[in-house]
This record gives structure tokens, C-alpha cells and sequence, in this order.
């Protein structure tokens, strides 16, 4: 089988990775922990990286969301099916997405999270489908914009398939 046509390589990521870490982590500099939450599963590769290239503070947890959807279809309707183990109440959080499509789960993720009163919560994707966009969120920090195609790799999967790619590839779904 033919691995996915490059859309994003290695080497672009690395680059882009260093920038967005260098800015977080001037943005939060004196502001005591920062607080990671990687959105399960496709952030965890992104996050590995970016959160080793900080130069704050900083303390990892993990949540994880499903959405409900047909087919390649997402119906906008999330639920919440891991917490993180630790109290963000007065931490400066820091949400983390390897792509945000229609926004619905960052969405969710942003509300759920402010009801339990932190000192502050920000976003940083590493993929932004900007023309997909179905609610209007709110991304402090964002690696690349890509236009409406189906990416696998670096975290993002097709079918549980290609998560390890070291690249953002473009594939073609069956459905
Ligand atoms: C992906 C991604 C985001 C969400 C974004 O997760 O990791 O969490 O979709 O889509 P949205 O903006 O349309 O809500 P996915 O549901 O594919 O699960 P996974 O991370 O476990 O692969």
C-alpha cells in the first residue's frame, strides 16, 4: 500500500512546533504551571513534542471526547469519556488539539472547563480547517490552516490507521 501523499512534512512540523512552543512558552513565562490538557487520542503525539520543547512549568493531563458521526459526517454532538485527574481550579490551562474542524469539540471542551473555574484556559491546535467551521471558537494558538481534505499522521488517523506517520498526509476516505 502506498503511504499518504505529503501534505505537511516532518521538517515543517519540527519548525512550526519550536515557534509555537517559543511563544507559549514567552507568554506564560512568570505565571507559575502551566497546565497541558491533550484531547485524546490525536493530540498525543503534538503534545509529547511541544510540551518537551517548553520552557515553563508545566503539568500534562489528558481528557478524552467522542463524537457522535456518520460515516465522515460529525453530528456536533460530543460527550465527555475521560477526565483528567487533577483539579484545574485557579491553573492556567492550555488546551491542546492536533485539528479543530467544525469546533464543535473544542467548543465543548472550552465550556466544560470554564465551569470549573480556572485562572485562565487558552487553545493550541496544530491543524485548523478554517472553511469547516460550524461554531465560532476561540484558538489562541494554531500550527497550520489546511483546507477541507482528509489528514492522517502525526496523531490524526483514518480508521485507527497511519496515527504514527511522522507527517501530515492527505488521504482519499472510501465513504
Ligand atoms: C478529532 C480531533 C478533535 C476533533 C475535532 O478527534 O482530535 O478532537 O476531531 O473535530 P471537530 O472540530 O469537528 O469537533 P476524533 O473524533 O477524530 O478522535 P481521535 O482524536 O480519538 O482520533
Amino acid at each position: 500500500m502506498q503511504n499518504p501523499k505529503t501534505l505537511i512534512s516532518e521538517d515543517e512540523i519540527r519548525k512550526r512546533v519550536d515557534e509555537l512552543a517559543a511563544q507559549i512558552s514567552l507568554d506564560y513565562a512568570d505565571k507559575g504551571e502551566l497546565v497541558l490538557v491533550g484531547v485524546l487520542k490525536g493530540s498525543f503525539i503534538f503534545l509529547a513534542d511541544l510540551s518537551r520543547r517548553l520552557s515553563i512549568p508545566r503539568h500534562i493531563e489528558f481528557i478524552a471526547v467522542s463524537s457522535y458521526r456518520y460515516g465522515s459526517t460529525r453530528s456536533g454532538a460530543v460527550r465527555l469519556v475521560m477526565d483528567m485527574r487533577r483539579s484545574i481550579e485557579a491553573k492556567n490551562v492550555l488546551i491542546v488539539e492536533d485539528i479543530v474542524d467544525t469546533g464543535h469539540t473544542l467548543d465543548y471542551l472550552i465550556k466544560m472547563l470554564k465551569s470549573r473555574n480556572p485562572a485562565s484556559i487558552r487553545t493550541c491546535t496544530l491543524l485548523h480547517k478554517e472553511h469547516s467551521a460550524e461554531v465560532d471558537v476561540q484558538i489562541d494558538y494554531c500550527g497550520f490552516s489546511i483546507g477541507d481534505e482528509w489528514v492522517v499522521g502525526y496523531g490524526l488517523d483514518y480508521d485507527e490507521k497511519d496515527r504514527t506517520l511522522p507527517y501530515i498526509g492527505v488521504i482519499e476516505p472510501d465513504d
